[in-house]
């Protein structure tokens, strides 16, 4: 299940020309199913209207004219008892300022009072405003409080300088929305690691051997065990993909380097999940120089990389907290058969099955239609689904293999 799914979001927004970008979290919030009330403050209004986060949203976006109004003296509550996170995107010095000082002079001021949900805060300001030892101390008030504060970004800012004070992308205001919602999860206090991509082997300095891996499976396993509330490590083959906020990233382009990653990396892991497609063969000598053309056509001698789920497998006896391992099958035929030989001779606990004859599934495209295989001989053959869903079934599936 989605991190989103049946999650209410308080977004409160503040009068920083950020705010325009607020509307841009408020709707990708939507479209991945959280439900988000917006509650703005008046200088918020000068730069964006409640009508936009109205639209975007398709729920009411609240003002201080509702903290006068009627239900004024149940609606700070009522918002801020049913929220799971308050996020206040973007936060000016000013609210930063009354936050510190548990001040009540707004709606969304009243409403972070009385919330006993966890606190995002994404400052934005000019820089200097930023620096200045006063918002300072405020920010250190509030971390000391257990309010989480989201660093603002450096580059161009309102004021024409350049400097430390941007917003964050929405796509990473939503990664650290993600890491707080899933705090709790199924896999909370456990380390996953995770290895993604396909590896390149060089020919030379200028060509390599690849394959057709993208990447994204593995990219979303590591998303979904972060949302699982697990530490993630990603030791990830070249790709052109953003990794999950809050992943710790090893780069390895070749399978000899993804090995030496993963032997180091399984000594603290309680879950090691194999999505890349590591190279079986690689050139056996790689030329210093370019290969050129006047020296004909070159004849490229193979020799066989090591497996590095069997290198995992003899292991195991040294790495006892490593609990569950699981692997990828790619098939283009007896996709079963072959997965089942591959979940016994790698010793994995897990193997999912993936036909990549199919165009809707396997490389680079978005969905897959995979089989999970068990060790104890049970099947689950998952329909088709985005490689995000697939991920989060599997996670749900590896939690409880750890239970
Ligand atoms: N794998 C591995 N080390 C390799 C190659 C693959 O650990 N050098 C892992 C993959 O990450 C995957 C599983 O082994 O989890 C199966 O990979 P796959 O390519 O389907 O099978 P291979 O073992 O490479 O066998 P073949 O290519 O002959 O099907």
């Amino acid at each position: 299940m989605s991190i989103f799914s049946n999650k209410r979001i308080l977004l409160g927004v503040t009068g920083s020309i950020a705010a325009y970008k607020a509307a841009d979290l408020a709707s990708k919030l939507t479209q991945v199913g959280a439900q988000v009330d917006a509650i703005l403050t008046d200088p918020a209004q000068k730069f964006i209207t409640p009508l936009v986060f109205q639209s975007v949203t398709g729920r009411r976006a609240y003002t201080d004219s509702d903290l006068w109004g009627a239900e004024a003296h149940v609606l700070h509550i009522g918002l801020s008892h049913a929220a799971d996170l308050l996020v206040i995107a973007p936060c000016t010095a000013n609210t930063l300022a009354k936050l510190a000082h548990g001040q009540a002079d707004s709606l969304l001021t009243v409403s972070a009072l009385a919330a006993s949900c966890p606190l995002l805060i994404a400052p934005a300001m000019d820089g200097g405003m930023y620096d200045h030892a006063a918002t300072q101390a405020n920010l250190d008030a509030l971390k000391k409080r257990g309010v989480s504060i989201l660093e603002p970004a450096e580059g161009h800012l309102a004021s024409g300088l350049i400097g430390k004070g941007r917003l964050p992308e929405t796509s990473e205001l939503i990664g650290h929305i993600r890491l707080i919602l899933g705090r709790n999860g199924s896999l909370t206090q456990r380390s996953v690691v995770v290895a993604a991509g396909g590896t390149q082997e060089p020919l030379d300095p200028v060509r390599i051997l690849t394959n057709h891996s993208s990447g994204k499976q593995g990219y979303a396993l590591a998303q979904a065990a972060l949302d699982a509330g697990a530490r993630v490590t990603l030791i990830s083959a070249p790709t052109s993909l953003t990794p999950p906020v809050g992943a710790k990233v090893i780069h390895a382009q070749t399978a000899k380097q993804m090995l030496d990653a993963v032997l180091i990396e399984i000594a603290r892991a309680d879950v090691l999940i194999m999505a890349a497609a590591a190279a079986d063969f690689r050139p056996k000598d790689t030329a210093k120089d370019k290969i050129k053309k006047e020296g004909g056509i070159p004849q490229i001698e193979l020799e066989a990389t090591d497996d590095i789920l069997k290198a995992v497998a003899k292991k195991r006896l040294e790495t006892p907290a490593l609990r569950a391992v699981i692997g990828f099958a790619a098939e283009s035929q007896n996709l079963l058969e072959n997965a089942a030989n591959k979940l016994q001779s790698k010793g994995l606990d897990i193997i999912a099955a993936n036909d990549i004859s199919a165009s809707d599934a396997g490389f680079a495209v978005d969905t897959n239609r995979i089989t999970l295989l068990f060790a104890n001989g049970r099947k689950e053959a998952l329909p088709l689904m985005s490689k995000m869903e697939s991920a989060e079934i599997m996670i749900e599936r590896i939690a409880q293999l750890l239970e």
